[in-house]
């Protein structure tokens, strides 16, 4: 049996594909692309089947949690990895609490997915057997599952303890943020069209918007960048709110010398050359990535000098000249985005978290060195975990030669859905601030006495 393209069976057998990939310690944009190559799902008329695809292992990572608890307490045994992906995906879209299709289509497309697959017919009988248990115990399987903290948050328990530690007033909140459907929020280029102006651009072409932040509007519904007008000519930027304060906080002059130090792919090199003329030096590590730098800044029609190297090794790229201004937007656990990448969670180990803290004060230790006297450095990090926020700050401030901290706005911690007003900046130091709709991030500045 081979199944159409275009039949939903087929997406869950390949989001199935891509799932037990991130199982298997995968990120998952990389294993939606081995998928896709495996399955020949490339080229611009199969884009409608891979966002399918794309939708369904989204779908499943943020439902992981649960649907491998009931998966648990309904196979006899541990079924094989391809049949569990499979049964994953379907329990995960099973269990949604606003199901994206009816119970009897998910099954049956399931066994279908399962009789059409070498390694997984044998298995059909027994998809088909859970699935409708599912059905028929479901009030009893959420009686089981209740004191189930995975099953319940859908993040790992480690994961779970970490945030309840370190926030315990807001850590329901923040979970919860990680599990909801991200926004499209845009960067408004302010040189070149007002927001209020561009939001009658987004009217004209039938797409509602409201500003959430100075340059900031979230479209009310996500539609794909070349539906959005005056995308391609760089008139905006696809950026979320909370990372919208990076380029403001560094207090750009015109002429200063900049660096981006972990820049790929561009998002906040586009935004420090939309503030001010200045000469920008964008780094990263990641010689792939940084194409993306080249073709996102041609968009925007700014231009850089773009560079491969070790932000923590400035010998073997900086030509000695002192930086006014530095972004240190450092890798970190991602833990602040979940909400795009609902795989991180299940792909970070606790044991990341030290080691990101040594590469961050690897990186910018070495990077105070070529900042000039009086110069700025701001500290990054997409994280909520203190020991790459907070902590960190703390330790830069006494272990830094000639460090000041200045205001910013410490951590910003995640929030999904929450009606926004138009605001500007939040206070320093807020913990929460107005925008209602933002990923988690962490800011800290520095100045060196001069
Ligand atoms: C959080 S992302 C940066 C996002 C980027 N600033 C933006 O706004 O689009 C972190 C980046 O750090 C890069 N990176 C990791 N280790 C690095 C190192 N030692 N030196 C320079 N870049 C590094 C990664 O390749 C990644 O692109």
């Amino acid at each position: 049996m081979r199944l159409p393209r275009e039949s939903l069976a087929f997406a869950m057998s390949t989001a199935a594909q891509a799932v037990e990939r991130v199982r298997a310690g995968q990120a998952l944009p990389q294993a939606l692309d081995v998928v896709f190559n495996q399955v020949q799902l490339t080229g611009a008329s199969h884009a409608g089947t891979r966002g399918a695809v794309q939708d369904i292992a989204y779908r499943t990572l943020r439902g992981l949690g649960k649907a491998q608890a009931v998966l648990h307490e309904l196979a006899a045994r541990p079924p094989a990895p391809r049949i569990e992906a499979l049964l994953t995906v379907a329990l995960a879209l099973l269990l949604e609490d606003s199901p994206a299709y009816t119970e009897f289509t998910i099954v049956d497309q399931a066994v279908r997915a399962a009789a059409a697959d070498p390694k997984t017919s044998q298995a059909r009988g027994m998809v088909n057997a859970i699935l409708r248990r599912l059905q028929r115990e479901r009030a009893s399987l959420d009686m089981a599952l209740a004191d189930d903290v995975v099953a319940q948050w859908n993040y790992p328990s480690w994961w779970i303890e970490a945030v309840r530690d370190a926030w315990p007033d807001d850590w329901q909140h923040i979970l919860q943020a990680g599990n909801v459907r991200p926004p499209l929020t845009l960067r408004v280029d302010a040189a070149r069209v007002t927001v209020p102006d561009y939001l009658q651009q987004l009217a004209s072409h039938a797409l509602g918007g409201r500003q959430v932040g100075e340059r900031a509007v979230r479209l009310d519904t996500p539609v794909p960048v070349t539906r959005i007008p005056g995308f391609a000519e760089g008139l905006v930027s696809v950026q979320d709110a909370g990372a919208q304060h990076a380029a403001a906080l560094l207090d750009l002059q015109p002429g200063q010398r900049v660096l981006d130090a972990c820049a790929a792919p561009g998002g906040k090199s586009g935004h420090i050359l939309e503030l001010a003329p200045v000469q920008l030096t964008a780094l990263d590590s990641d010689a792939v990535r940084l194409r993306r730098i080249d073709e996102n800044l041609a968009r925007l029609g700014r231009s850089a000098n773009v560079i491969a190297g070790d932000a923590g090794r400035p010998e073997t790229w900086w030509d000695g000249q002192p930086f006014d201004r530095i972004l240190a937007d450092v890798p970190c656990s991602a833990s602040g985005i979940v909400r795009r990448h609902p795989d991180i969670r299940w792909l970070r180990r606790p044991e990341d978290l030290p080691q990101l803290q040594a590469v961050q004060r690897r990186i910018v230790s070495a990077l105070w060195t070529t900042l000039a006297p009086g110069g700025k450095l701001l500290y990054v990090t997409c994280s909520i975990f203190p020991t790459e926020g907070e902590q960190q700050a703390r330790w830069f401030e006494t272990h830094l030669q000639d460090a000041i901290r200045l205001q910013a706005p410490g951590q910003l911690l995640p929030q999904s859905g929450t009606p926004a007003e138009p605001v500007a900046d939040p206070p320093a130091g807020a913990a929460h601030d107005a925008m209602g709709d933002h990923d988690g991030f962490y800011y800290a500045l520095f100045q060196k006495r001069c």
